[in-house]
C-alpha cells in the first residue's frame, strides 16, 4: 500500500509518497481499498506544523486526512453492518492520504444516497463541520439570518445547502468575482463579493439589524466587525483562522510574522459586554472532538436522511491524482477554488 508522509512541516515538496506493507485488520476494524480522498484546508495545516491536533496526537511523521471514500477489503469478526465489497465512505483523524485505511466500523458508513465515489469523499468534513456549526453548537430559531463566509469552499458551500435546506435567510460572502453564481447557485439569498464590494456596507443593507449568525473561519480581517453586526441573541461562530495564512502564489510555507501581525490583531471579547450586547462568540475544532461519537452519528445519521431526501447534494468537485497531491494542496492555498478537492487513487 502507499502512504503519503509529511517527515517534517514545510511547502509541498514535504508531501512525500512511500511504500508500506499492507494493513491487516483486527477482530474490531475493517480495512478500507480507498479509492479517493477529500482535501480539506485543515490538511494544509497540518503540513505547515500548526495543526493543534496533529502535534497533540500524531507529531511527525504523519499522515493527513480525515476522510476517504473506498471498497471493503476486509472485515473483522466483531464487526456486522458491512461487507466485504461494499462502497463506503469514512472518517479518521488523520491517514486517510493512503491506499489502505483500517477503521472502526462506526467510523463507516454507506454512500450518501446520489453521491458518486469521488464526490462521497469529500462529503463527510463538510458537512459535519456545516451541521455540527449549525445545530449542535448553538440554537438558531426558525427565520434567522446568517451571514457565511467563504460561502464558496467546501464548509461554506455545506453550510449555505445546509441553511437553506432549513430556510434560513442566507448571506454568503466571497472573495473572488467568479464565486458569485456558485453561491447563488446554492440558494443563498444574498452575495456579497468582498473582492469589488463594500463587505460591512452591503451586509448592512441585508441586514438592516443585524444576523443573528455569522460563520467564520477567517480569523482576525473579520470577526471584530462580524460581531458588531450581530442582532441581539446573534452568534459569532469562529471555526478557522485561514487569514493568518499564506494566500497562494508562494512556497507553500507559512510567514510567521504576518501570522503573528494578525494574531496581535486578533479580538478580544470582553465577557462583561457580551452579557450588556446578549450576544455569543463560540468557537469548535472538529479534530478535538474525536471521541465525541454521539456528535458524529448524530450529524451522520442526520445528513444521509437530508441526502435521501434530496436536501442536500454533492460539492462541486475537482479531482487530482494522489501523486499530485501537492498541486492539490496548492491549488486549496490559492483561495481561489469552488466546492471541494478531491484526491482520486488508481
Ligand atoms: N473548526 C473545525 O472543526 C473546522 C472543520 C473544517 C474546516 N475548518 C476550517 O474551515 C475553513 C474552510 O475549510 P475548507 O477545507 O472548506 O476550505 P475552503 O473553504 O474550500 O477554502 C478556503 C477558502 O478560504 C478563503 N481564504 C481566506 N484566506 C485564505 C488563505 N490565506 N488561504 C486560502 N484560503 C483562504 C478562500 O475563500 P474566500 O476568498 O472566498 O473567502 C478560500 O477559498 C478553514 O479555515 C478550515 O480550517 C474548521
Amino acid at each position: 500500500m502507499k502512504k503519503v508522509v509529511i517527515e517534517s512541516p514545510g511547502g509541498y515538496e514535504k508531501l512525500k509518497i512511500r511504500d508500506f506493507p499492507e494493513l491487516t485488520f483486527k477482530n474490531d476494524t475493517i480495512i478500507v481499498n480507498v479509492r479517493a480522498i477529500g482535501i480539506n484546508y485543515a490538511d494544509c495545516l497540518v503540513r505547515f506544523g500548526v495543526y493543534e491536533s496533529a502535534k497533540k496526537y500524531v507529531g511527525w511523521p504523519i499522515t493527513p486526512g480525515f476522510e476517504f471514500s473506498g471498497v471493503v477489503k476486509s472485515v473483522g469478526s466483531q464487526t456486522s453492518r458491512f461487507k466485504v465489497g461494499d462502497e463506503v465512505v469514512g472518517i479518521t483523524l488523520f491517514n486517510a492520504y493512503a491506499t489502505e485505511v483500517e477503521v472502526k466500523e462506526s467510523q463507516l458508513f454507506h454512500l450518501p444516497h446520489g453521491f458518486s465515489l469521488i464526490e462521497a469523499a469529500g462529503f463527510p468534513t463538510v458537512f459535519f463541520t456545516a451541521y455540527h456549526a449549525l445545530f449542535q453548537l448553538v440554537k438558531i430559531y426558525p427565520k434567522s439570518h446568517l451571514l457565511i463566509h467563504s460561502a464558496a469552499g467546501g464548509v461554506g458551500s455545506a453550510l449555505v445547502q445546509l441553511a437553506k435546506a432549513f430556510n434560513f435567510t442566507v448571506t454568503g460572502v466571497v472573495g473572488s468575482s467568479h464565486k458569485v453564481d456558485e453561491v447563488k447557485a446554492l440558494g443563498a439569498d444574498y452575495v456579497i463579493d468582498k473582492s469589488t464590494q463594500d463587505l460591512w456596507g452591503e451586509a448592512k443593507k441585508n441586514a438592516v439589524d443585524g444576523f443573528d449568525a455569522i460563520f467564520d473561519a477567517n480569523g482576525y480581517t473579520t470577526l471584530k466587525d462580524g460581531y458588531k453586526h450581530l442582532r441581539p441573541v446573534g452568534k459569532l461562530i469562529s471555526y478557522g483562522a485561514h487569514s493568518l495564512l499564506p494566500r497562494g502564489g508562494g512556497s507553500g510555507r507559512v510567514n510567521y510574522l504576518k501570522a503573528a501581525i494578525g494574531l496581535i490583531k486578533s479580538p478580544r471579547f470582553n465577557p462583561l459586554q457580551l452579557i450588556t450586547d446578549n450576544k455569543s462568540v463560540v468557537g469548535f475544532n472538529l479534530s478535538f472532538l474525536f471521541a465525541r461519537q454521539d456528535l458524529a452519528t448524530e450529524a451522520m445519521t442526520d445528513l444521509m436522511r437530508l441526502a435521501l431526501e434530496r436536501k442536500i447534494k454533492p460539492l462541486k468537485t475537482t479531482t487530482y491524482k494522489l501523486e499530485d497531491v501537492g498541486l492539490a494542496h496548492q491549488a486549496l492555498e490559492s483561495g481561489k477554488t469552488v466546492g471541494k478537492i478531491v484526491l482520486v487513487v488508481n
